[in-house]
């Protein structure tokens, strides 16, 4: 399991507050795993995680056509995919509540669109948009 740091920022105050909390999300999913929590409980944190990055993809969605970047088709196939694999971290755990390597497949896919997908989304607002660029979470 990775902790968010700094190193994971792209430079947009927002979305990096919003990485910040799906991390704690992912967190509290492997504290539950390791404890041997009954699934009910997985499955009420996983749940969370799953809104919370929904509410997440739709705010960088939003932000891309408010700003017409173009690249959001191509980078909207990567939210697709996380959804995608969110599902399949949620059947997995399902039938093995005890499968911590899981979230840290889910985890790492979740970092590497992070830092392409989300920070070439960054690099072009750094250039159209700079006022909304370099504010970075305490
Ligand atoms: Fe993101
Ligand atoms: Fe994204």
């Amino acid at each position: 399991m990775m902790k968010w740091d700094s190193d994971l920022a792209i430079g947009i105050e927002a979305i990096d507050n919003q990485h910040k909390q799906i991390f704690e999300h992912l967190l509290a999913i492997e504290n539950s795993i390791a404890k041997r929590d009954p699934w009910h409980i997985l499955h009420f944190l996983l749940s969370q995680l799953s809104a919370y990055m929904k509410f997440h993809l739709a705010v960088e969605e939003s932000l891309h056509e408010i700003t017409r970047y173009p690249d959001q088709q191509e980078h909207r196939y990567g939210h697709a995919r996380i959804i995608e694999l969110m599902g399949e971290l949620e059947d997995k755990l399902q039938r093995n509540p005890s499968g911590e390597n899981l979230v840290g497949f889910f985890e790492a896919w979740f970092v590497r669109h992070v830092l392409s997908d989300d920070r070439e989304f960054a690099l072009y607002i750094k250039e159209e948009f700079p006022a909304l660029y370099g504010r970075h979470p305490a």
